[in-house]
């Protein structure tokens, strides 16, 4: 039996989460003195046992300590019988509960998820339960709490079982254990109680030493790079946390993405160099051949690679209070790499109820979604039921920093690995060079009405003149052909956003200043468009009208009929516009001309560029 489990409770305040941890800390001997003094002292101040101890407390006690420190969401707390030792991730917050939960989770082997007997299962129960079998988690123990309240009836812990041996049945969970208990009186929480005589299962405690757990993950060495370590040029190390396997020095190793070859000279640790390191141990390696590796590639075993890729299926659950929209980028953290990501599809949402794959345009918060994920570069991973480290990614938003989903790889998606980039002779800087000039993409946003459109009209008529190449894409034009299928939800912008962004990319590459005009009301797109080009050759102009200006001028006389009712999800009455935080240029047109504002810009493109 593997001596130490790692596990995590699931269930609200009100469940008795906090007090059933703190009463396994508790009689286990798990807490240093001064707690248990502090415990005695505010239980008798403000708990609400009367004069028994509050074990709720201890929780609050120790989460008041950590809103001190604010740094931590989630904690992990040890505790040890003479049978096994324990890692019980508390996981504290009501609105980011799900959030917290899932951290906690992802390292767990086991979860413990309460239901009130009063209430049986809930949705929520059904919520954590699809999420901790999400993350891999493939036991779990139904703690049935509050037994005394309903006079420890055998009737209501059947019916709970039931109810939830019928939810479960489509999640392969390995072991479910049904546990009737008071974890306000100890009852089976220790030890077996007498409270109910029907029951004659082990006590919580008994459960959790004695459940099995089985290792599936791959067994193969895997190694991703945290860090490079190069104090002095005789020294080169590869700081990591093994995430598979075991490695040796003389091992043959391979490095990826490069696919780079070598064998392993030292491991060297906080102890002294190692004859031998196995998962979990945080290492660093030193190569007998020079190789060119950094931080976020992974070192495996020579014969049994990680693939590579670009495009995955990918399971999310949603964390964001603002909901998923296909097309829309994040920064992805998949173990020390970052990359740029694209939702590019939402195949199906989940049913916490019933399992159902529902079909979704957009995907709100706490839920769970499959989609297909598009990355900037080929990154190496492996399948999440495979290898957690490898598999288990998380998408931020760039500009909040926001954690807004954690994924797992289901797989690559065969035609990233079949759909090859063309390298042709002839290249951008042939093209560029042919035409005499350096390839630009100016991006013009802002309301409708702001005078984008008259702006670039000039600014083009201008470069034409000077003898440069050049193209305009207008948003109302392209509506009439490659984007005619498109309307104006958020969902349909992010796509025409998305296309013309790659329509621009494809114009400088074929060497011409490219005029963008379209609204383009949210930032998220915007740096989508800037990402795909060269640093420098991307120039937004917000071009700032105020609504009011834009609502008197009307030149299409839209904002008349958005007033009168017949248009709807018009950017700045009822659609949102993201102004620029950052624009290369920034004009305000109750100032400045349109004829001036051209030729701000014309300087602005023949600037030296900006080097990346
Ligand atoms: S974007 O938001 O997706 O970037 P885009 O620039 O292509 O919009 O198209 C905006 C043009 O479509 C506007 O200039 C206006 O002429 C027209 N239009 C029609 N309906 C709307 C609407 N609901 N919101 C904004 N523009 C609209």
């Amino acid at each position: 039996m593997n001596d130490l489990l790692r596990f995590i409770t699931c269930g609200s305040v009100d469940d008795g989460k906090s007090t059933l941890i703190g009463r396994l800390l508790w009689d286990t001997g798990s807490l240093p003195e001064d707690h248990i003094a502090t415990l005695h002292k505010d239980s008798r101040a403000h708990g609400t046992q009367g004069e028994g101890l509050d074990y709720a407390l201890l929780l609050d006690g120790l989460q008041a300590e950590r809103e001190q420190g604010i740094t931590i969401d989630v904690s992990y707390r040890f505790f040890r019988t003479a049978r096994r030792k324990f890692i019980v991730a508390d996981t504290p917050g009501h609105e980011q509960y799900t959030c917290n939960m899932a951290t906690g989770a992802s390292g767990a082997e086991l979860a413990v998820i309460l239901i009130d007997a009063r209430k049986g299962v809930l949705t929520q129960t059904r919520r954590h339960s699809r999420i901790v079998h999400m993350l891999g988690i493939r036991h779990v123990v139904i703690a049935i709490n509050k037994m005394d309240l309903v006079d420890w009836s055998e009737q209501r812990f059947a019916d709970i079982e039931r109810d939830y041996r019928a939810f479960a049945h489509d999640l392969d969970f390995t072991s479910i254990s049904f546990i009737p208990l008071s974890a306000l009186n100890g009852d089976n929480l220790i030890s077996s109680s007498s409270a109910a005589p029907w029951y004659q299962g082990p006590s919580l405690l008994g459960c959790l030493e004695a459940v099995h757990i089985d290792n599936e993950q791959s067994a193969d060495f895997r190694m991703p790079v945290q860090w490079v370590n190069r104090p002095n040029l005789d020294f080169r190390g590869y700081c990591g946390r093994i995430a598979a396997g075991s490695i040796a020095p003389g091992d043959a190793v391979r490095v990826l993405p490069s696919g780079a070859t070598a064998h392993v000279q030292r491991i060297v640790s906080m102890d002294g160099d190692l004859p031998h390191a196995e998962c979990g141990q945080s290492v660093t390696l030193t190569l007998a051949e020079e190789v060119d590796i950094s931080r976020g590639d992974v070192i495996t075993s020579i014969d049994t690679p990680v693939e590579c890729a670009d495009q995955f299926e990918v399971r999310l659950l949603w964390l964001s209070e603002k909901p998923l929209v296909a097309g829309r980028s994040y920064e992805l953290k998949l173990h020390h790499q970052r990359a740029n990501a694209t939702i590019t599809s939402i195949k199906y949402e989940l049913d916490i109820n019933s399992g159902a794959h529902l079909s979704a345009r957009s995907v709100s918060r706490n839920t769970i979604a499959v989609v297909n994920l598009s990355v900037n570069r080929a990154l190496p991973f492996e399948s999440y039921a495979r290898n957690r480290t490898l598999g288990g990614l998380i998408l931020v938003d760039r500009l909040s920093k926001e954690t807004v989903a954690a994924g797992m790889i289901h797989f690559a998606l065969r035609r990233s690995s079949n759909i090859h980039w063309h390298s042709l002779d002839v290249d951008r800087e042939a093209r560029q060079q042919q035409k005499q000039q350096q390839a630009r993409c100016v991006w013009f946003t802002g309301l409708s009405g702001s005078g984008k459109s008259t702006i670039a009209n000039l600014l083009e008529k201008r470069l034409h003149a000077a003898g440069r190449h050049t193209y305009v894409l207008d948003g109302d034009n392209l509506r009439h052909g490659i984007n005619r299928d498109l309307g104006f939800t958020e969902a349909d912008r992010v796509e025409n956003i998305r296309r013309v962004a790659e329509i621009a990319r494809l114009m400088t590459d074929a060497g011409l200043i490219v005029l963008v005009s379209l609204i383009s009301p949210y930032r998220a797109d915007r740096d989508l468009a800037r990402g795909l080009l060269p640093a420098g050759d991307f120039l937004e102009v917000f071009v700032d009208t105020p609504i009011a200006v834009c609502e008197q001028r009307d030149p299409k006389g839209l904002y008349a009929k958005v007033r009168s009712g017949v248009i709807k999800n018009f950017t700045g009455i009822d659609s949102p516009y993201e102004a620029p935080l950052q624009p290369e240029l920034r004009i305000n047109t109750t100032e400045t001309s349109a004829p001036e504002a051209a030729e701000m810009i014309a300087a602005l493109i023949a600037q030296e560029r900006k080097p990346a």
